[in-house]
């Protein structure tokens, strides 16, 4: 006869057997919560945010809470700018951790868990509690890595709703490039801009959202346009399928020669990243009908709208703010489709997590900057 408490110890051998801490004799609970992990932390220093790696303990997975060995993380622009407190405004809040994505296995399942169980592959979601349907005050309340804690430490505990199994053929590291810029691109171009075959995509630099809007677009049968500082880069988007490229810096009137390469018919999808510097031009890049997903401000904000030209070319705009579970969901399946691969540029070890954000601040990366955990 199996006891409450024999019961207990099985499960947390189970838990730390998946934590490969095997060997380890656990005689009670109590020893088993004294267990530690790293995780990296925010901490200000006389008004300096720096990264800090802390030992904390180990979380226990609560009622329909899943425990994560988190595997590897990946960084977004946004990550950056809240370590430079450009962000919201301000200092990130002291003790927060940092990141939103994330990928990993079920090491733990609390009570009444029904969607994961322990060795399931994982990502965290973008906005923790958007299961599906229009967003919130609620769910963008839940956004990992700036509102809530993120993933930049070894293990996590997520409620099971805001998890999704990743795709087979991916690895850890592939994976966790998923959440926010993937997720972000699959929207802007599928969700909102009712992609179809032919269209022509402009997607201003090769950061993670455009090149995650590269590939799409390629394996949807589009005719992605994608500009660069980089001759290099440029060449490398042409081997992974762009129609037409175009140097920003050597060519400032870069929306010229992108409406060129359309006969003249201009673009029917735009994924702005760029903001203040190319929001005006992408809009003359745009064709009658077409559709232009304001999603980033590289260069700061645009705060200036051509509302004449949306209404006489019948422009459709969308603001996107990442997306939910059920995108998620949607995109992984577009992925598994066609077997996509996402670009990693480089992975970092979590040690080294500082050394990748000072790798996206100097703009030399293409596609996803990667923090591999072990
Ligand atoms: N709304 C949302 O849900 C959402 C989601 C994800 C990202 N974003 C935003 O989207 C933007 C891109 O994010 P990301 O994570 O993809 O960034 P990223 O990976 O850091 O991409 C940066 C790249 O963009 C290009 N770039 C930089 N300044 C540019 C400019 N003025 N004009 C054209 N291209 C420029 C450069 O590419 P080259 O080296 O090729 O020149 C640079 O390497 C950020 O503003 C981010 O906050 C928003």
């Amino acid at each position: 006869m199996t006891t409450g408490f024999s019961q207990a110890t099985s499960r947390l051998n189970q838990v730390l057997l998946a934590a490969g801490l095997a060997t380890l004799a656990i005689s009670s609970p109590a020893v088993a919560q004294a267990q530690t992990m790293r995780q990296y932390q925010f901490g200000v220093f006389d008004d300096e945010v720096r990264l800090v790696m802390k030992e904390v303990a180990q979380p226990t997975p609560g009622a329909n809470e899943v425990l994560v060995r988190v595997r590897a993380t990946s960084l977004n622009r946004r990550d950056l700018s809240i370590l430079q407190s450009q962000y919201g405004g301000g200092n990130p809040r002291t003790g927060l951790v940092p990141l939103s994505d994330g990928a990993g296995e079920v090491i733990g399942v609390g009570p009444g868990v029904t969607r994961f169980e322990v060795g399931d592959r994982v990502a965290g979601i973008f906005f923790a509690s958007w299961v599906d349907g229009r967003p919130s005050a609620r769910t963008n309340a839940s956004a990992r890595g700036g509102a809530i804690d993120g993933m930049l430490s070894e293990m996590i505990v997520s409620h099971e709703d805001g998890l999704v199994e990743i795709p087979e053929h991916l690895s850890f590291i592939e994976a966790a490039t998923l959440p926010c810029a993937g997720v972000t691109a699959w929207n802007a171009l599928f969700k909102h801009g009712g992609l179809v075959e032919d269209d022509f995509v402009l997607l201003e630099g090769t950061g993670g959202v455009s090149i995650f809007g590269l590939q799409f677009s390629v394996a949807a049968g589009a005719r992605p346009i994608i500009t660069s500082s980089s001759d290099e880069k440029l060449v490398r988007a042409r081997e992974m399928g762009a129609y037409g490229t175009v140097n920003y810096r050597t060519n400032t009137e870069w929306q010229d020669e992108v409406r060129a390469i359309t006969g003249n018919a201009g673009v029917t999808q735009v994924l702005e990243v760029g903001g203040r510097d190319t929001l005006p031009k992408a809009i003359r890049a745009l064709g009658y009908g077409g559709h232009i997903a304001i999603i980033g401000g590289l260069s700061g904000f645009a705060n200036a709208m051509p509302i004449g030209s949306f209404i006489g070319r019948s422009i459709k705009v969308t603001g996107i703010y990442v997306g939910s579970r059920a995108d998620f969901e949607a995109m992984n399946a577009f992925i598994t489709q066609h077997q996509l691969r996402p670009l990693v540029d480089k992975v970092f070890t979590f040690d080294n997590a500082p050394a990748a954000y000072d790798h996206m601040a100097s703009g030399n990366h293409m596609g996803k900057i990667v923090i591999a955990s072990f």
